[in-house]
């Protein structure tokens, strides 16, 4: 039938121990040593050590056995090898290096969430009382993840791979620099963005509205000020309420809400975008390490260094 989840990520990163707490602080709950699950998405995130930060391998939910053959099919014509059998398929993306799994699974059935109240302009949702994120006393725990962002040496081939080859569909697109791509009705699972080396950009959780993106991250920042990358804000593309954060390792990762979703991909139509809006539609500048992570350089020399 089709993919219908991007399901979970491993990263790999120096030091486990002291990243997989920032992700506690985060609000993902730790079910074992260095693995992690979200409120309704089970197990999704797994920290693995390594010597420099990186993704490693993702799992897509698909719905049956025909969908792995269809895939397997699609990477050989990229001649890209493929392991699988009845349950799961897995194959390496050979430009920047990440295992990527598809494994058959059921579809999840996400709990809809009561559209929050706020008053409008002639429109009093919320008549009598003071708004309701003031009296949320609770920590804010990401309900699933949503996506990962990665750079590659070789943005068009690692397009490929992952359309052409696993099959996810391109909701829109920067010309040249970067593809927004999805396996779910989420309007970007997976983004890849030309750049000078591979490396993890961003991991990307759900919470509940704008209001849990804002708590979220004081809640991270309040101990933690050198955590804050950027936001808040909205994006263009994909809509999304965001504000990025910094784990120990260097990864960012994003609280998010609101993202746009494509259920009838007849009525979507997929968009190019250049200048500021590929990056965002309102909020502070994006500060310079949010496009080139200050670890990136020193990572080039470590990856030149290794090659010679
Ligand atoms: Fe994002």
């Amino acid at each position: 039938m089709a993919l219908h989840r991007l399901k979970s990520l491993t990263v790999g990163v120096p030091d486990v121990a002291r990243t997989a707490d920032y992700y506690v602080d985060f609000g993902l709950e730790r079910l074992a040593p260095g693995r992690f699950a979200t409120v309704e998405g089970g197990e999704q995130f797994v920290l693995r050590p390594s010597p420099v930060r990186r993704l490693l391998g993702m799992t897509i939910a698909v719905d049956d056995t025909d969908d792995l053959g269809r895939i397997a099919v699609n990477l050989k014509r990229l001649d890209v090898p493929v392991q699988w059998d009845a349950a799961a398929l897995r194959a390496r993306e050979p430009v920047a290096d990440i295992v990527v799994e598809a494994t058959v699974e059921p579809r999840s059935v996400r709990t809809p969430v009561p559209a929050t109240a706020y008053n409008g302009p002639g429109r009093l949702d919320r008549p009598d009382a003071r708004a309701p994120a003031l009296s949320r006393t609770y920590p804010v725990r990401p309900l699933a993840l949503g996506h990962v962002v990665i750079g590659t040496v070789e943005q068009e081939s690692t397009q490929r791979f992952f359309t052409a080859g696993i099959g996810l569909k391109v909701s829109d697109v920067v010309p040249g620099r970067a593809a927004f791509m999805r396996c779910s009705t989420d309007h970007h699972n997976v983004l890849v963005q030309q750049a000078p080396i591979n490396f993890l950009h961003h991991t990307s959780w759900q919470v509940a509205d704008v209001d849990d993106v804002g708590r979220g991250a004081m809640s991270m920042l309040a101990e933690h000020p050198e955590r804050h990358v950027w936001g808040l804000g909205r994006h263009h593309i994909g809509s999304n309420f965001f504000w990025y954060l910094k784990d120990p390792a260097g990864n960012f990762s994003e609280y998010y809400s609101d993202m746009d979703a494509i259920v009838d991909d007849q009525v979507w139509t997929p968009r190019s975008f250049e200048g500021v809006r590929a990056l965002y539609e309102w909020g502070p500048p994006p500060p310079p390490s949010f496009i080139n992570p200050e670890d990136l350089a020193a990572h080039m020399t470590g990856a030149h260094a290794e090659g010679h």
